[in-house]
């Protein structure tokens, strides 16, 4: 063979073996399972979950965490559309940074189902499948408002409220639901949230960070109730958030107990609840959502139609995506055990 020919033999191998290691060949059961950060234990239940589910039915599974750190998220997708699956689950950090690598999963054909998570301003995500993030706020603002009995109490009640990260649409409709229901009795008087704060970006929790709702709280309670006022209901959006209101009135509240509103059933937090130092936390069953995104993995790759209830709530700034949206409940002192114990979710160990 010739040094021309054998070089050129050479250089066509080399393209086509890249083409191979860059191109998107598909590998047909092969799922990508995008998780936002291990330190939250609700993902870790849902990545396990995930994967467990996937696997049974026969799935080979990249399961990746990102430390909530975007540019991460973005490479770990990168990497499962470059190594070629065939679709995409991905629980987003900041639902509206992942744009361009989403354009990326379109372009090679890659179906994305956005878990839990919205992912904003693309016509890539193809489904979204989530709990109610709508009705979560609104069990919340009910349990203040039924244990505080509002309709029959004159107050007036005190109210803090804190939500979570403004890069998680989530949030939004968390926070929504719940004032939707709060606010008429916030105009009428029987509630007065003493600090004033109640927009959005006020009470919002950069991360859903404990730390950063620990310091919030502080210093509204050193501003705004030293002197004695009581402080009768917090409303916060989710566990992490109710665990840091919690670690700032232990360290500065010595009133009356308020009620603290959750959502995750947290480990933590559930023993709290037992503890009497949170008073309900919404339950999203992990498995639950698990499996409705194994169905729905399953039957994209099979084309058939894919199951969704509701496509009228989840305009991403693209478009409405096609949404599954599964129905939170709530566990308090009351129900705990059918729920968390009986259930399996939890053993009773897990919670002493
Ligand atoms: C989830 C909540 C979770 C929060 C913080 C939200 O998007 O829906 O269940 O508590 O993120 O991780």
């Amino acid at each position: 063979m010739s040094k021309k020919l054998f070089s050129l033999l050479l250089c066509i191998t080399l393209v086509a073996s890249l083409l191979v290691g860059c191109g998107s060949k598909k590998q047909e059961n092969k799922v990508g399972v995008a998780m936002p950060t291990k330190d939250l234990q609700r993902w870790n239940q849902d990545g396990d979950n995930m994967k467990k589910a996937l696997e049974a039915a026969g799935f080979e599974v990249d399961l990746q965490y990102a430390s909530n750190d975007v540019a991460t998220q973005v490479s770990q997708i990168e990497n499962m559309i470059n190594s070629g699956c065939a679709v995409l689950v991905v629980a987003s950090i900041d639902g509206g940074s992942l744009g361009d690598v989403m354009a990326k999963a379109k372009e090679a054909e890659i179906p994305v189902i956005a878990y839990d998570r919205l992912i904003m301003n693309s016509d890539a995500v193809s489904y979204y499948a989530t709990f109610d993030n709508y009705m979560v706020g609104q069990i919340q603002g009910q349990y203040i408002i039924d244990t505080l009995d509002l309709e029959n109490q004159a107050g007036p009640f005190t109210l803090e409220c804190t939500t979570g990260d403004p890069g998680d649409n989530n949030a939004n409709f968390f926070y929504g639901g719940a004032m939707d229901l709060l606010q008429p009795y916030i105009d009428e008087g029987k509630l007065v949230v003493t600090s004033g704060q109640t927009d959005f970006a006020t009470v919002a929790t950069a991360n859903w960070d404990t730390a950063n709702a620990q310091s919030r709280m502080e210093n509204i309670l050193s501003s705004y109730y030293a002197d004695g006022t009581n402080l009768d209901a917090c409303l916060c959006s989710n566990d992490s958030t109710a665990l840091g209101v919690a670690n700032a009135l232990a360290a500065n509240y010595t009133g009356t107990y308020p009620i603290i509103t959750g959502q995750d059933c947290d480990i933590a937090s559930v023993k709290n609840i037992l503890d009497g130092k949170q008073s309900m936390s919404i339950f999203k069953d992990t498995r639950t959502l698990a499996n409705q995104v194994v169905k729905m993995v399953t039957q994209i790759l099979n084309g058939e139609t894919v199951d969704v209830n509701d496509t009228e709530t989840y305009d991403n700034g693209a478009y409405v995506v096609p949404s599954f949206l599964c129905e939170p409940v709530y566990a308090d002192i009351n129900n705990y055990k059918e729920l968390l114990i009986d259930s399996g979710y939890y053993t009773e160990d897990q919670l002493k």
